[in-house]
């Protein structure tokens, strides 16, 4: 069976990092024993430019029967980012209901933490982040009051669908991993939403007496992802929370550069979405040096979503081959002197199914 998956490699280093990576899945999928095609959708800030629209107006149809999508990254410095993410990342998560965000954060052997004494296999831990709603709602305004005084006013929408679903998702995540969930919230400032959302994960939680519930609030729990990130194991946070907290998941654990993530529709109605956390990292862009290693982590993600373990499975062990050997090429960022490249080819060699 051939699979039909959309590419969006987006701005920056987006099409740098998902053009490396597709060979490598091809690799992956032919000897999984199964195929796929892609087609490639080149929407984004210089379309934005060109034509006033990051993608077309019927954008979302085009994408909704593909089987999966696979988005390098949006962001671009002359154009304001809220106009590229409200233009074509958000409404697709939003559009195509994909309300659980799983991004792990894994310390592999032969990758060096900012922390100090912790090794490969001390870190893993998975965020399971809202991803419709919250304080990404698109709800609020701004307005001039008057004289000099003016208002902005940006609301959090905590829906109790969206935030059971996402908090369900993670006790089963739980239940198959280390038995244990750690809500996140602010509920001692916010009394109205994170309370909501104390609320459910206490009536969850009691659907589920062998998980063991922690609540934090983020303020704490960002400490506490430096100071003891051994001691996570699903963590549950809204759509806001989450992404901050999955890039100081990312850096603990080596890199901006190795951090996957899937944006999944629960019911399959519609696709799901495969992207790094990173950004188009502008800093770096033209220079051939991104980490593939995200995208090709979300690749294995993506195989794992589509049902084809083999394939997955393979990605992820090639990677954490890869990594292990101090001899093998590492983009600058996790401290060698590797371009994008090598870094796949070097993977395409050592990837057995
Ligand atoms: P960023 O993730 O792009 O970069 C942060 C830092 O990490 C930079 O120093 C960058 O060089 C480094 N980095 C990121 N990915 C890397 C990789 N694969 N290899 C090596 N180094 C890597 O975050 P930012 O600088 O805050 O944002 C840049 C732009 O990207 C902005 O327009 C932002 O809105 C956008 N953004 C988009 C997404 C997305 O599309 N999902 C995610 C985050 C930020
Ligand atoms: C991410 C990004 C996006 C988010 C931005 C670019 C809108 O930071 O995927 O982590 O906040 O979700
Ligand atoms: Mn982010």
């Amino acid at each position: 069976m051939a699979y039909e998956i959309a590419t969006i490699p987006g701005d920056g280093i987006g099409p740098e990092v998902v053009d490396a990576a597709l060979p490598l899945f091809e690799d992956a999928a032919d000897a999984a024993g199964f195929s796929f095609e892609t087609d490639r959708f080149d929407w984004g800030s210089e379309r934005y430019v060109e034509e006033g629209a990051m993608m077309p107006d019927d954008g979302l149809d085009r994408l909704e029967s593909y089987d999966s999508i696979l988005l390098g990254a949006v962001g671009h410095p002359e154009v304001p980012d809220h106009v590229t993410l409200h233009g074509l990342l958000l409404p697709i998560r939003k559009g195509f209901d994909q309300g659980i965000c799983k991004r792990p954060s894994v310390l592999f052997d032969g990758i060096e933490s900012p922390l100090r004494g912790y090794e490969g296999g001390d870190i893993d831990f998975v965020v399971y982040r809202e991803n419709t709603e919250g304080e990404y709602a698109d709800v609020g305004g701004r307005e001039h009051l008057g004289f000099d005084n003016d208002v902005a006013v940006q609301s959090g929408v905590f829906t109790r669908d969206a935030t059971e679903r996402i908090v369900r998702a993670a006790f089963d995540a739980a239940a198959e991993r280390e038995g244990k969930v750690t809500s996140i919230t602010k509920s001692n400032a916010q009394a109205h939403s994170m309370v909501f959302w104390d609320d459910i994960v206490e009536e969850i939680g009691e659907e589920y007496p062998d998980i063991e519930v922690e609540r934090l609030l983020v303020d704490a729990a960002s400490m506490d992802f430096i100071r003891r990130p051994e001691e996570f194991d699903v963590v549950v946070a809204s759509n806001l929370f989450g992404d901050i907290l999955t890039d100081i998941g990312a850096i603990v654990t080596g890199s901006m550069g190795l951090a996957p993530s899937a944006n999944v529709n629960p019911d399959g109605e519609y696709p799901s979405m495969f992207e790094p956390v990173h950004g188009s990292a502008p800093d770096i862009v033209g220079k051939g040096v991104a980490n593939p290693l995200a995208t090709v982590l979300s690749g294995s993600m993506l195989f794992e979503h589509l049902g084809e373990q083999a394939a997955a499975d393979a990605l992820w062990d090639a990677v954490t081959d890869q990594v292990a050997d101090p001899d093998a090429p590492r983009t600058p960022d996790l401290g060698g002197e590797a371009a994008t490249e090598d870094v796949v080819a070097d993977l395409r060699d050592r990837l057995s199914v």
